[in-house]
């Protein structure tokens, strides 16, 4: 498929599915890279050479030269982070300059989003959400209560310190009754953020008409998602979820391009499942299979380093997300990572009360009781990372992927048989 407008990669489990790698080599074949939602809860990593760099905030677009990485109103955006981040890229000799636009409409973590996250976590017990504690709920929460401040209100520094003063009166009256805090103090916050605000301005754009005028010129786009439908605010696991929209449906929204720009969803799904933080999971392998797979996969998270929970190939959850998304097309990370298994389970079904369930239940509760069926595939018992054509895989390997493209009704494009850029296999290019 040649699709004429972006291409759109979206993680189709609870993130983490290894997008980092695939947009990463799909920027090689765009012109424009954007980050639409999320903040710096995201961590993509990606390792070129051998050389490893975690993204949270700018897109993966900035290990190409010639490429415009574009951070999207719809993202929340921590300027400290953001500039740790450019510091570090420059650091390990990544030109970062006018090949970064920074969205003028995007809203700015404050520092007591991060307290409010973290504060509001401690002491939930089961209700805990497990965030990432940067500060991302409780600044899409101050967006849609209209106290957000944005990042091109500190290009008017008294109009900045008004909307903090009114914002911060309020937090810490929360901080002071809710968690006895003692309250933050405007003026300093003021003084760091409008000298980051300084060091920001050359990225500092507007880029919905930045990104209509690269469209308009025929640009290949790619959006970049972060995060995992799963978790989206509205389709994923509610309310154990994050506060975006981090599905296909989170792009036009937070680019300010309309919906006919996106030409094709690329659904980027790992060969098994994984979650970090609370919540649900039917296939979550608790004992030492579920340990195995953590550490043959490296399963630590990328922003906080917490362990994450591990288990077999959910098909009913990608079906999910593959109608919600629009996917036309896979990318099957990790597969490598099945690499010794003599069985592999997937699952088919849930059984919910002697029920059988096919579809993706949008009710928590019985979620919680889905209990997994599962179809075993023989494992193919050899490494597959030399692997560079899809007919130099094991037929073994080759019949479970094409039993999950057949359960999802999707094709495959492109299977990651290891962490580094060539470890891939490309089955049929969208670019
Ligand atoms: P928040 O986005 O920090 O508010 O966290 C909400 C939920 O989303 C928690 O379960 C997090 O662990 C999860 N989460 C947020 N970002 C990511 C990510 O990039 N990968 C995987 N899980 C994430």
């Amino acid at each position: 498929m040649k699709p004429t407008g972006g291409i759109c990669v979206i993680g189709v489990q609870w993130g983490d599915e290894g997008k980092g790698k695939i947009v990463d080599w799909l920027a090689e074949r765009s012109d424009v890279v954007v980050r639409y939602q999320g903040g710096g809860n995201a961590g993509h990593t990606v390792v070129v050479r051998g050389q490893k760099f975690v993204l949270h905030l700018i897109p993966s677009g900035i290990l190409h030269p010639g490429r415009l990485n574009v951070i999207g109103n719809g993202v929340v955006l921590d300027p400290e982070q953001l500039l740790a981040e450019v510091d570090e890229l420059r650091g390990k000799g990544v030109a970062v300059g006018r090949n970064l636009a920074v969205s003028n409409r995007a809203h700015l973590v404050m520092p007591y989003h991060k307290l409010l996250d973290r504060l509001g976590e401690e002491g939930q017990g089961e209700a805990k959400i497990g965030t990432t504690n940067r500060g991302i709920g409780p600044c899409y929460a101050d967006k849609a209560a209209r106290i957000g401040i944005r990042v091109g209100d500190l290009y008017h520094p008294s109009y900045f310190r008004e909307r903090l003063a009114r914002a911060l009166a309020e937090k810490n009256r929360i901080l002071r009754a809710l968690y006895g805090h003692p309250p933050l103090r405007a003026e300093a916050i003021a003084e760091r953020y409008l000298a980051w605000a300084r060091r920001m301005r050359p990225f500092v754009a507007d880029t919905v008409e930045l990104l209509n005028a690269q469209a308009a010129r025929g640009k290949r786009i790619l959006f970049e998602g972060a995060q995992g439908t799963l978790l989206d605010l509205d389709f994923g696991t509610y309310p154990f979820v994050t506060s975006s929209n981090a599905d296909a449906c989170g792009v036009s929204a937070g680019t300010g391009l309309p919906p006919k720009r996106i030409g094709c969803v690329l659904g980027v799904v790992k060969a098994y499942t994984t979650r970090v933080g609370s919540g649900p999971f039917p296939t979550e392998l608790t004992g030492p299979e579920g340990d195995r797979l953590r550490e043959r996969g490296g399963e630590y998270g990328a922003t906080t380093g917490r362990p994450r929970r591990c288990g077999w190939f959910d098909a009913v959850a990608v079906r999910h997300a593959v109608l919600v998304n629009g996917i036309d097309a896979f990318a099957v990370t990790k597969l490598d990572v099945l690499d010794d298994l003599a069985e592999i389970p997937v699952c088919t079904a849930y059984r919910v009360r002697g029920r059988r369930l096919t579809t993706f239940p949008a009710d928590i509760r019985t979620l919680a009781e889905a209990k997994p069926v599962l179809t075993s595939h023989p494992g193919w018992r050899t490494s597959i990372r030399g692997a560079r054509r899809y007919r130099d895989l094991p037929v073994a390997a080759r019949r479970y992927l094409e039993s999950l493209t057949r359960q999802l009704g999707v094709r495959l494009e492109m299977v990651s048989v290891g962490k580094d850029r060539e470890e891939t296999i490309v089955v049929d290019a969208c670019r």
